[in-house]
């Protein structure tokens, strides 16, 4: 069993950065700024840095998980780790579940806390793990990596369609409302399909704190189930992978979704920018995570994921200078416009999207 889980970790990364993998609706781009012609702020006072996880981090940027699991995924956990450290944000590991069946591969995850001792670092299981296990995995996954926070993760689109999918979704919640008082910060998020206001709502009342939205319009895992599909030859497979390449939740609206729960939000799913960072940002994210642009990045080095770090944070700061934000609660405040589907899916939500237009107090 542990060498399925650990080989199909490297077939998933090997798809990732050879197919086009994305969901085609970039959402982000619904979310406008109200230019500032007149931001009467110099470029040397903007501070983007913020804390999350009660540690401060030099961006509201967190690199999302991707891997760990196979002795060939422990040099991209090295990279992604010590670009993490170098820049100081937030990194977090993919599934831990291979290292639970298989503990001689516990350093392909504990290599991102040698790398980064000093920013936040998220563990990560499968919500079906966690049903099936119950909540005392929590403290070996969290004890692996010295986590700051353990990520349970939903992917039931990816398990539909790939063959080997565990698809019992029964007794899930029950099972996160167990380990909610577990000794660490617990996470839930998405794996690409987003989360909506009653499932927010269902796990902030389970004792969930934050919800990492991971929406659609960034990496689709029905299509990187697609392509496996394809490879194999199997047709079926493939052709209902394709046809929900990008069912889910598009992340902007998620995460106006989640914030009204009550949770505290990461914006992930498509985030390709310093500018949708600061759209998440103003839209209430605490941080904006990123998958898929820095994987390939990690292949060449951490010097690569730390300089594509960088052009985010640049653009991001270009943002807040632009709205005359000198601080990341000035930006949570910045005026934005919600166009296009983004607006229409909120507003047949039942959400109104005009409070998000004039410059709000502070008060979320
Ligand atoms: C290669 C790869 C592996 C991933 N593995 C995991 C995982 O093990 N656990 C998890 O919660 N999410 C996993 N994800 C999902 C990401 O954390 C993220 O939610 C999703 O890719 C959307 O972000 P993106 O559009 O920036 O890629 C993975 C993503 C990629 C690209």
């Amino acid at each position: 069993m542990s060498q399925i889980t650990s080989s199909r970790k490297l077939d998933h990364i090997r798809v990732c950065l050879e197919r086009a993998v994305e969901c085609e609706n970039h959402s982000f781009d619904d979310l406008s700024f109200v230019h500032k012609a007149l931001p009467e702020l110099d470029w040397s006072e903007i501070d983007c840095s913020t804390s999350f996880l009660g540690r401060k981090v030099s961006a509201p940027i967190m690199i999302s998980a991707m891997t760990g699991g196979h002795t060939e995924t422990k040099e991209i956990n090295a990279n992604l780790a010590l670009a993490a450290q170098e820049i100081g944000i937030a990194v977090a590991v993919g599934s831990q579940r291979a290292a639970l069946e298989d503990p001689t591969l516990e350093d392909t995850f504990s290599v991102v806390r040698d790398c980064a001792p000093g920013v936040p670092i998220v563990g990560n299981i499968g919500a079906v793990q966690l049903s099936r296990h119950g909540p005392e995995i929590l403290d070996r996954v969290a004890e692996m990596i010295e986590a700051d926070a353990v990520a349970i993760h939903l992917n039931y689109l990816q398990e539909c369609i790939q063959p080997e999918g565990e698809v019992e979704a029964c007794g899930v919640l029950e099972a996160i409302r167990s380990a909610a008082d577990s000794s660490h910060p617990l996470i839930v998020k998405e794996t690409g399909a987003g989360i909506c206001y009653e499932e927010a709502s269902a796990l902030v009342k389970a004792g969930i704190g934050i919800i990492d939205v991971a929406g659609c319009g960034g990496t689709s895992w029905s299509a990187v189930e697609a392509f496996r599909a394809e490879e194999r030859g199997d047709l079926e497979s493939q052709e209902i992978g394709e046809l929900f390449r990008c069912w889910g939740m598009p992340t902007p609206a998620s995460l106006v979704e989640c914030l009204a729960s009550g949770a505290e939000a990461i914006s992930s799913g498509g985030v390709r920018s310093g500018l949708d960072v600061a759209r998440s940002v103003a839209l209430g994210a605490s941080v904006a995570g990123v998958a898929l642009p820095l994987l390939a990045a990690a292949t060449r080095g951490h010097e690569s994921v730390a300089s594509q770090l960088r052009s985010y944070i640049r653009a991001l700061r270009i943002t807040m200078l632009l709205t005359g934000s000198a601080s990341i609660s000035q930006l949570q405040g910045a005026p934005l416009l919600i166009l296009g589907r983004t607006r229409e899916i909120l507003e047949q939500r039942g959400f109104n999207t005009r409070r998000f237009s004039v410059r709000r107090e502070l008060s979320r």
